[in-house]
């Protein structure tokens, strides 16, 4: 029998206890022996709870669970960053194997997670962390081990892509996107760490320490949101055949990680262009598997649940067994990360200029001065005295198009600079 503290019962925590509890007998086969539940931590012991769980099992003072010595697999579901962080901690240094789905805390602490679950010999596994109910963690550390993995492009984050799947089917401008998506329970009601794309940031910095076995820096990760996306970028965007995702980007260069977050134009007939709606997709490269993609739910309780549970089932096993899966650190080396300046991209700009004779030959010889070259220029709708021109360069490093727009923010002739949205034309 293995005893089990879990800690928050909340949607993903109630999700882990129905799924244990439903399938009792087929986990217990598949571990060895039994699991059980023995203590469960809230923050309010009095609230109403749909779930029905004996309330002997309800405790609102954590040294019950981290401090009981027959608890031997602590199940981290509170959220956020304190008190999670510290009860991880003080679980591992009572020599208990942790489960969690805390990409902030995996994300900000992983390192000091991780060397001390090596120092105490216990496990830690973090497979809900990222992207919900798909299978991505597991498979990055063991199914794609033989590869040197290069590339890996995810739509990680939910909310933003139901924002930009609606603005682009139904025509619709942000903000009234997003107060409807608030309403509706599709977002937030403080939406702030999704839109600003902070929340893909963390999961993008822990896959790609798993594929690149290195520690990301998620400070250190390059991160713009959705909230300057207009409908009208969404609209140029499909007349040049692309779509606009939230991408998440890990590149693994010979002179360093390219690790970032950003709105990005992607071709139309690219896999990841068709993940819609709430749907999450991990594309990944590898030099043996080629291109894999994996896709489906990015979060709820069933499916986060069931990506929690396959982690307690893992642990648990070795617990059993008394074995000791090898520790991640082993095989982390140092990478120099990328600054943002020295990433190379293909660039749209989306320009309000004047109407007047010589202005794109002015634009363009700035342009050209900075080593930025165009692939294509629409000019459209000649709404004298004003000029919306769209520009797509080839790939140019950033600090020359950052250098060309401070010149063309100088000159008389540009009015706005709308937007600048970067173009992945190789993924
Ligand atoms: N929701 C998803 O779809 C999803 C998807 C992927 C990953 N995750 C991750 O899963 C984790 C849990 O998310 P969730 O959506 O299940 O959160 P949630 O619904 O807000 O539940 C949090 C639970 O933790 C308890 N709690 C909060 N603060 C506490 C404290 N200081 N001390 C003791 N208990 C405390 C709450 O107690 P009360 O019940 O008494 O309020 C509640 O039971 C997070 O790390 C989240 O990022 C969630």
């Amino acid at each position: 029998m293995i005893k089990i503290g879990l800690l928050g019962l909340g949607t993903v925590g109630s999700g882990v206890y129905k799924i244990m509890e439903n399938n009792y007998e087929n986990i217990k086969n598949k571990v060895g022996t039994a699991l059980e539940i023995k203590k469960i931590l809230v923050n309010d012991i009095d609230k109403q709870r749909e779930l029905q769980v004996d309330r002997s099992l309800i405790t609102s003072n954590y040294r019950e669970i981290l401090e009981d010595p027959e608890i031997n697999l602590v199940v981290e579901l509170i959220g956020g960053e304190e008190p999670a962080h510290k009860y991880i901690i003080e679980a591992l240094k009572n020599k208990k194997s942790v489960v969690t789905a805390n990409k902030l805390v995996i994300a900000k602490h992983g390192n000091e997670i991780l060397s001390l679950a090596r120092e105490k010999e216990v496990q830690i596994s973090y497979e809900g962390s990222v992207a919900g109910g798909i299978p991505i963690i597991r498979p990055l550390k063991e199914s794609l081990a033989a590869n040197r993995i290069d590339e890996i492009y995810g739509i990680l984050n939910g909310t933003t892509n139901y924002i930009l799947t609606r603005m682009a089917g139904e025509k619709l401008e942000f903000n009234k996107v997003l107060q409807e998506a608030i309403k509706q329970g599709y977002a937030e009601s403080d939406p702030t760490s999704d839109i600003s794309g902070l929340d893909a940031a963390y999961k993008i910095s822990i896959l790609a320490s798993l594929a690149f076995e290195t520690f990301i820096d998620v400070n250190r990760v390059y991160v713009e949101g959705i909230e300057n996306i207009s409908l009208r970028d969404i609209e140029l965007a499909e007349e040049l055949g692309y779509v606009i995702k939230l991408l998440a980007i890990g590149k693994k260069e010979n002179d360093g990680l390219d690790i970032r977050v950003h709105p990005s134009f992607i071709p139309r007939k690219h896999p990841l262009a068709l993940i819609d709606d709430v749907y999450n997709a991990v594309y990944i490269h590898g030099d043996a598997v080629g291109d894999v993609m994996s896709t489906g739910r990015g979060a709820g309780q069933m499916p986060t649940g069931s990506a929690v549970v396959a982690d307690i089932i893992q642990v648990a096993r070795d617990i059993h067994n008394k074995r000791l899966t090898p520790n991640l650190l082993e095989s982390f080396q140092n990478y120099k990360l990328k600054n943002i300046e020295e990433v190379e991209n293909c660039f749209y700009l989306r320009i309000q200029v004047k109407d007047k004779p010589g202005v794109m030959s002015r634009v363009t010889k700035i342009l050209g001065d900075n080593r930025v070259s165009l692939a294509s220029v629409l000019q459209k709708h000649r709404l004298t005295p004003v000029v919306p021109l769209i520009l797509i360069t080839h790939p140019v490093k950033e600090k020359y198009i950052n250098q060309s727009l401070e010149e063309l923010r100088q000159l008389d002739d540009v009015i706005t600079i709308n937007n600048i949205i970067r173009v992945e034309e190789s993924s």
